[in-house]
């Protein structure tokens, strides 16, 4: 047998997802023997609504499980185009729907479809971590716009043109509700995006994988406003289907077959029982109003709670399950407090600098996505655990 050293790709070089990292070493802790309050994920603590556990069971025992369309069934993308209708009251041609292999795919698509080799593409810091490490995977250049309370830490139509101004920008990449920070841009400052990006010739993706999952006010899809936009959204959020690993992108008309002809060769389908689910998962709307109530809760019970032990400082939670805590005067290293949280206490939560390599240091974001019985228990043990420690 023979063997010689593999070099990996400057590529592959991407930076690791960190709450991946935690989640791993949670699991790890726990097979161990050690017991883990989760709340470095954001993963529902639900399971798949009945009805799509149902569909699913069906068509296994239906027998075959074969590939389908590399655009998704078509079954589907109607329901999906009548969703629109239903949820923002919004006309969209099944056509232009594509199912992916969760949004994480339709991120992949998306970029290939959209952008070459060197384009510029802006995200928010603090942001969500995959889109930097997948625009550096393909070779595009990550452009970072910081935000601050002074907008409500989100990005405006403004800050877009400033950038764009100093060097030319081919596309923005958003999402409201938010990860890690929770908040929430207007309708009126998601229209003016969009009518920016419209303007400016820059290609538009507004990730809208929260949708469903706000407290105050509900989200509008950036379809209300622009025809050009490009819409991310997934089965994994609201739908409580992490692992089923389905979501999907709305395109322009341009986009269709390109994005076709990636997904034919990237993925050849989305798994067809994943497909079925997702499909059933919108007879359970009731259900998951539950599972959103949850959330509610959680959230009231950590606005309440946080600053009781001292982690009073956080972004505002207008969305999404996550509370972006301010740790500065606990630590100025991040990593190492969440290390310690998770070997020490038994919480996991993920550290800042997976979501902004410049302040993130002194945050932690916590998950409430569990069940409620956890978030409780989480909150006692870092409230033993604060008393107790002494950090460096
Ligand atoms: C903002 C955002 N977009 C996309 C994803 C990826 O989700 P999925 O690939 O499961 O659809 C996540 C997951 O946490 C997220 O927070």
């Amino acid at each position: 047998m023979t063997s010689h050293p593999i070099t990996p790709s400057l590529r592959s070089a991407i930076a690791p997802f960190i709450a991946m990292d935690v989640m791993a070493a949670a699991a790890e802790q726990e097979r161990a023997g050690g017991s883990v309050i989760h709340m470095e994920v954001g993963e529902p603590g639900a399971p798949a609504p009945a009805a799509a556990r149902d569909a699913a069971i069906a068509a296994l025992a239906a027998g075959r499980i074969g590939y389908t369309e590399a655009l998704g069934r078509a079954s589907l993308r109607a329901r999906i185009a009548r969703y629109y209708e239903e949820t923002y009251q919004v006309e969209v041609p099944a056509s232009r729907i594509v199912i992916t292999t969760g949004s994480s795919a339709g991120f992949l698509l998306s970029f290939l479809a959209l952008f070459d080799a060197g384009a510029r593409v802006a995200i928010s810091a603090p942001g969500y971590p995959a889109y930097r490490n997948i625009l550096d995977a393909l070779g595009l250049t990550c452009v970072t716009i910081s935000t601050d309370a002074s907008t409500r830490h989100v990005v405006t139509a403004r800050m877009i043109e400033e950038v764009h101004a100093q060097e030319k920008l081919s596309g923005v990449l958003l999402m409201s509700p938010a990860n890690p920070t929770g908040t929430m841009m207007s309708r009126e400052a998601l229209r003016e995006i969009c009518e920016t990006c419209d303007r400016l010739g820059i290609a538009f993706i507004s990730d809208e994988i929260y949708h469903g999952l706000t407290y105050e006010e509900t989200a509008q899809t950036a379809l209300a406003f622009s025809q050009s936009a490009i819409i991310v959204n997934s089965f994994s959020k609201y739908f409580c289907m992490t692992g089923w690993r389905i979501g999907w992108l709305v395109v322009p008309e341009e986009l269709v077959r390109p994005v076709e002809r990636l997904q034919q060769s990237l993925a050849i389908s989305v798994p067809y029982l994943s497909q079925v689910a997702a499909e059933a998962v919108f007879d359970s709307l009731v259900e998951l109003q539950a599972v959103k109530a949850s959330y509610a809760r959680n959230r009231a019970y950590l606005m309440q709670h946080l600053p009781q032990i001292g982690l009073g400082s956080f972004h505002p939670v207008d969305g999404a399950f996550y509370v972006y805590v301010d740790i500065a005067h606990l630590t100025d290293d991040a990593s190492s407090f969440c290390k310690r949280l998770l070997k020490e206490a038994g919480v996991a939560a993920t550290p800042g600098l997976d979501f902004d390599r410049g302040r993130g240091a002194h945050f932690m974001r916590l998950s409430f996505a569990g069940r409620e019985e956890d978030i409780v228990e989480g909150v006692r043990r870092m409230a033993v655990w604060l008393g107790a420690i002494k950090m460096p």
